[in-house]
């Protein structure tokens, strides 16, 4: 494997952050206490990619099949977005951070869809960092808005045309995809977008993901051989260009 194929440091990080209702229930806490607990870890993970020179951090908040899970824990995480909200924009103005959430909003409330568009405004001349926040995101979803927003201007369909349509056309693909919490499954996050991302699973659970835990992952992806369908030799001859959107 060639080590210098890889950028050490990761353009775009995606993370499914796995792992919060089981860090709690071996405390004997409630799955709730857990959520709180990621999102300390979140910020923590934030700060640290930042220090890395991380340009995008992709986390996934609340999928699609999210909604699924018993009332009280639903409304507890709406309840935890909101707060984290109004907590956190300043922190992350300091630390250069930009705001972004990707996801269907018609369907949140209209107090949290108020609450999403002032986090992104006031954090709009952000450069350092993009975080993306995941949120009522379905990778099935994003495709399919993608592909019947095309329709509807009367757009063929392309691979070109369908990437930019989709909510998280802002950004380029993620280079590394981290999933903690043990499993092995993509659970519907960036279907498109994760068609190169080198995959790395941690079995932490996402509020013991700490700096330590962040930087054995990049140094996993540090020594990958990207080939994007071409063979080791040509590697050699000519490294590839990063697929960028
Ligand atoms: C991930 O942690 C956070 C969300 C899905 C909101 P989980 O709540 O899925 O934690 P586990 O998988 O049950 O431990
Ligand atoms: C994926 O985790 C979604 C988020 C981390 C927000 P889940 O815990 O919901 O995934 P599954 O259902 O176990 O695949
Ligand atoms: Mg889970």
């Amino acid at each position: 494997m060639s080590k210098a194929s890889a950028a050490v440091v990761p353009h775009h990080i995606a993370i499914v952050m796995d792992g919060n209702g089981r860090w709690a229930t071996r405390r004997f806490l409630p799955r709730l206490a857990g959520h709180r607990q990621g999102v300390e870890s979140l910020r923590r993970c934030v700060r640290a990619c930042v220090a890395r020179g991380v340009k995008v951090l992709t986390v996934f908040a609340f999928s699609s099949e999210n909604w699924n899970r018993p009332q009280d824990e639903v409304s507890g995480l709406m309840e935890l977005m909101g707060k984290a909200l109004v907590r956190e924009v300043p922190q992350l103005t300091n630390d250069g951070v930009r705001l972004r959430f990707v996801g269907e909003r018609a369907s949140l409330s209209p107090a949290m869809r108020a609450a999403l568009e002032q986090a992104e405004a006031a954090t709009a001349a952000n450069v350092r960092m993009t975080l993306n926040v995941c949120f009522n995101y379905g990778g099935r979803w994003d495709i399919a808005q993608a592909a019947a927003r095309l329709a509807e201007r009367g757009e063929a369909i392309t691979e070109a045309s369908l990437h930019a349509a989709m909510d998280m056309a802002h950004v380029p693909d993620p280079d590394l995809l981290i999933r903690t919490g043990g499993e092995k499954r993509i659970s519907n996050f960036l279907l498109w977008q994760a068609a190169y991302s080198e995959l790395f699973f941690s079995d932490r659970l996402w509020p013991d993901f700490d700096e330590a835990a962040l930087d054995e992952a990049i140094a996993d992806y540090a020594g990958r051989e990207r080939r994007f369908g071409r063979t080791s030799e040509q590697l050699q001859q000519e490294p590839p260009a990063p697929m960028r959107a």
